[in-house]
C-alpha cells in the first residue's frame, strides 16, 4: 500500500507541473490553489477492507466452482493461481477464506476442511498457514501446481509425467571397483529393528475399541451403532471371568523387574462393544504400557538368548493416528518425548539410530526448508532431537550437530566401522505443503540428497559399508515422483559396493523391495 500511494502522489504531481507550464497565464495564487486541491484530492482512496477481500475472493472461488468450461484440473490450479495472488499480500485472510470455501463447496467433510485449511494452532494439527506460505513460494505456472492438485486435492490433475534429472554431477563416475559387491567377511552381528510405536497418550481401558468414528480406545471413541438392549460385552466376546477380572481392567504399571503394579480398577465401560484392555487392543495405537512390556521382552530375549544387539535402528512413528483435531503441539513433544525415554531406559548401552516418520513432525507431515524462510516453525524439533540423541549418548557432539542442521538426519559410524546415515522422508513427502513451493525446479532444497551423496562418495572412496535409514520407503506411493527416481539413481550409482542396505518403516508391515 505504502509504495503504491506514493507511486500515485508522484504521478499526480508530474501531470500537475506539467499542466502548470503550459497555463503561464493563470495567476500564481490560482496556481497554487488548484496545486494544493490535487494534492488533497491524490489521497489514494481508502484500501479495501479485509471483509470486502474475504467476499470478493470467496465470490471468485465459487465461480470457478461454477464455471463449467473448466476442467476439473484447471479449476484447481486456477484457484492456486487466485491464492497466489491474494498471498503476496495478504497470507494472513487465505485460511479463513479457503477453510470457508472448501465447507460451503463441501470439497471434504467440514472437519477435514478445517485441518487441512485452517490457521495453525498449537492445539490442532490445522495447516491453513502451512497452505498459504506455500502459496506465497509456488509458481503456479510450473508443474508444481499439477503435483499439488494430484496429490493434495484427490488427483484433480493427471500425475505428471516425471521430467528427467540428471544429479550425476553431484559424484564422480562409478569406479570400476564399485560394479561388486565386496565379498563378506562372515563375521555376523546382531541388530535390532524397531519401529512405528504411536504411543496413544490418551489410550483408555475400558473405552471403546470397536469404533466407527474418530480413532479407538480414547475418551472421544466411538461406535455409530449403540449397543442393542441387554448387551453383554463378555457374552459377545467369549470371555471368561479371569478376562474381565484380572489385569485388564486396571491402570497397571511395569516395573524394571518386569512386575506389574496394580494401579486404580478402572473397569470396562458396560455401555460399549468392546471395552479396551490395558495392555493395548487391536484397532487402537499402543498405550505406554505396551511399549515398556515390547521393550521388556526384548531385553529378556538378549539374555535368554546370551546375545547383545550392537545398535538398534528406530525407522520412525512415535506419535499415534488420532484426529488431526486432537493432535497438538504439546501432545506431539510428549510422545517424542516419552517414547525416546522408555527406548533408553530398557535398551540402556545400546546405541539407538532413530529418524523421525510423518507422525512426528508439527503439524501431521509438515517441514520447511531453510530456503523457504519458513524452517523457523519447525527447528524445535531438530533441536529436541540433538538433545535428546545427545543426552541419550546415542551420538556424539559432532554427530548430534548434523541432527540440528539434516532436519534430524546425521551420519554415524558403528564401533564395527559401518556407517549409518539417517536421513527425514517428510522432505519427499506428498502431504508436505513446501514441497509443491519449488519441487520442479529445486527437488533437493532441504539438501538431504546432496548430503548423503557426499556421505556415499566419501564412504566409497574409504572402501567403507553403508546402511540408509529413513521412514517412509520410496516403493510406495507416498514418495513424490522427483525424488523417488534421484533415490534410484543414487541406488544405482552406490550399490551394490558402498550401499549395503537400507531400513524403512511406514506400513507396519515385515516385507521388502528390490531396487
Ligand atoms: C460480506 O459478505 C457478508 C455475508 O454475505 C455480508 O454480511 C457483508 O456485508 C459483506 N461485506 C462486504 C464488505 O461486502
Ligand atoms: C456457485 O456455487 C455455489 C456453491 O458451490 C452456490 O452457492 C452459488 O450460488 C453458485 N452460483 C454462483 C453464481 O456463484
Ligand atoms: C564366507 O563364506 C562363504 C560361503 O561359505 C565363502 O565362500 C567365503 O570364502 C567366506 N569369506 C571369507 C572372507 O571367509
Ligand atoms: C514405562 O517405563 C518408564 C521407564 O522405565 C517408566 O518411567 C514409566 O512409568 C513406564 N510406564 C508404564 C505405563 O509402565
Ligand atoms: C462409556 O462409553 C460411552 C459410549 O462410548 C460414553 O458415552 C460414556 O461416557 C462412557 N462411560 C464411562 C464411565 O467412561
Ligand atoms: C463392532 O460394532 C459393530 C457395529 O458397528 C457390530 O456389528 C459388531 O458386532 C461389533 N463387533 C464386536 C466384536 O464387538
Ligand atoms: C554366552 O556367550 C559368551 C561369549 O559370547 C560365552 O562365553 C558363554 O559361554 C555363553 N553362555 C551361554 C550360556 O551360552
Ligand atoms: C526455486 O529454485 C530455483 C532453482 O534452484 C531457485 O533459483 C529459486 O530461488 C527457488 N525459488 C524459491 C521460491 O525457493
Amino acid at each position: 500500500m505504502v509504495s503504491s500511494s506514493f507511486k500515485l502522489a508522484t504521478f499526480l504531481f508530474l501531470a500537475i507541473t506539467s499542466q502548470a507550464a503550459l497555463t503561464r497565464t493563470i495567476p500564481q495564487e490560482q496556481q497554487k490553489n488548484e496545486l494544493e486541491q490535487a494534492i488533497n484530492n491524490a489521497t489514494p482512496p481508502a484500501p479495501l477492507s479485509d471483509d470486502a477481500i474475504i467476499n470478493s475472493t470467496l465470490h471468485s472461488l465459487y465461480a470457478i466452482g461454477n464455471n463449467t468450461e473448466l476442467t476439473k484440473c484447471e479449476k484447481c490450479t486456477t484457484r492456486l493461481t487466485l491464492g497466489k495472488s491474494l498471498a503476496l499480500t495478504r497470507p494472513d485472510l487465505i485460511p479463513q477464506i479457503w477453510s470457508e470455501w472448501c465447507i460451503g463447496e463441501g470439497k471434504t467433510s467440514a472437519s477435514t476442511c478445517k485441518s487441512t485449511y485452517n490457521r495453525n494452532t498449537v492445539v490442532s494439527s490445522n495447516t491453513g498457514t502451512n497452505f498459504a506460505n506455500m502459496l506465497t513460494l509456488m509458481d503456479v505456472t510450473s508443474l508444481d501446481a499439477e503435483y499439488y492438485c494430484y496429490y493434495k486435492e484427490s488427483g484433480a490433475c493427471a500425475l505428471p509425467e516425471t521430467p528427467d534429472f540428471d544429479i550425476s554431477h553431484l559424484w564422480p563416475e562409478k569406479p570400476e571397483k564399485a560394479y561388486v559387491a565386496p565379498e563378506p567377511s562372515n563375521e555376523t552381528f546382531n541388530v535390532l529393528h524397531i519401529s512405528d510405536f504411536h504411543i496413544e497418550l490418551d489410550y483408555t481401558v475400558g473405552a471403546e475399541a470397536n469404533c466407527s468414528l474418530s480413532m479407538c480406545c480414547t475418551p472421544h471413541s466411538q461406535n455409530k451403532l449403540d449397543v442393542p438392549e441387554g448387551y453383554n460385552f463378555e457374552e459377545a466376546l467369549g470371555l471368561n471371568d479371569d478376562e474381565v477380572s484380572g489385569l485388564n481392567y486396571y491402570d497397571l504399571q511395569q516395573g524394571d523387574d518386569g512386575k506389574w503394579t496394580k494401579g486404580e480398577w478402572i473397569g470396562a465401560n458396560k455401555s460399549v462393544w468392546e471395552p479396551a484392555y490395558a495392555f493395548g487392543h487391536y484397532e487402537c495405537d499402543a498405550p505406554e504400557i505396551l511399549i515398556n512390556s515390547s521393550l521388556h521382552s526384548i531385553a529378556d530375549f538378549q539374555s535368554a538368548n546370551n546375545l547383545t544387539f550392537d545398535f538398534s535402528i528406530f525407522t520412525g512413528d512415535l506419535v499415534d493416528h488420532d484426529e488431526l483435531k486432537y493432535t497438538g503441539y504439546q501432545m506431539t513433544v510428549d510422545s517424542e518425548e516419552i517414547v525416546f525415554r522408555d527406548i533408553k531406559q530398557k535398551l540402556q548401552d545400546i546405541p539407538v539410530y532413530a529418524v523421525m516418520g510423518n507422525h512426528d513432525t508439527f503439524p501431521y507431515g509438515e517441514i520447511a526448508s531453510e530456503k523457504s524462510g519458513f524452517s523457523n516453525m519447525f527447528d524445535w524439533n531438530a533441536e529436541l532431537m540433538a538433545e535428546m540423541w545427545y543426552d541419550f549418548e546415542w551420538l556424539d557432539a559432532e554427530e548430534a550437530q548434523l541432527v540440528r542442521t539434516h532436519y534430524t538426519g546425521f551420519s554415524v559410524t558403528t564401533k564395527r566401522g559401518l556407517k549409518v546415515i539417517s536421513l527425514n522422508s517428510n522432505c519427499w513427502y506428498m502431504k508436505n505443503h513446501y514441497l509443491y513451493a519449488n519441487m520442479t525446479r529445486d527437488p533437493d532444497q532441504f539438501g538431504q540428497f546432496e548430503f548423503l551423496i557426499d556421505e556415499l562418495v566419501e564412504s566409497e572412496a574409504n572402501d567403507q559399508r553403508v546402511w540408509i535409514i529413513w521412514h517412509i520407503p520410496v516403493s510406495t506411493s507416498e514418495t513424490l515422483p522427483i525424488p523417488a527416481k534421484i533415490w534410484t539413481d543414487i541406488i544405482e550409482r552406490f550399490s551394490p559396493y558402498t550401499i549395503a542396505a537400507m531400513f524403512n518403516g511406514h506400513t507396519h508391515r515385515d516385507e521388502f523391495s528390490l531396487f
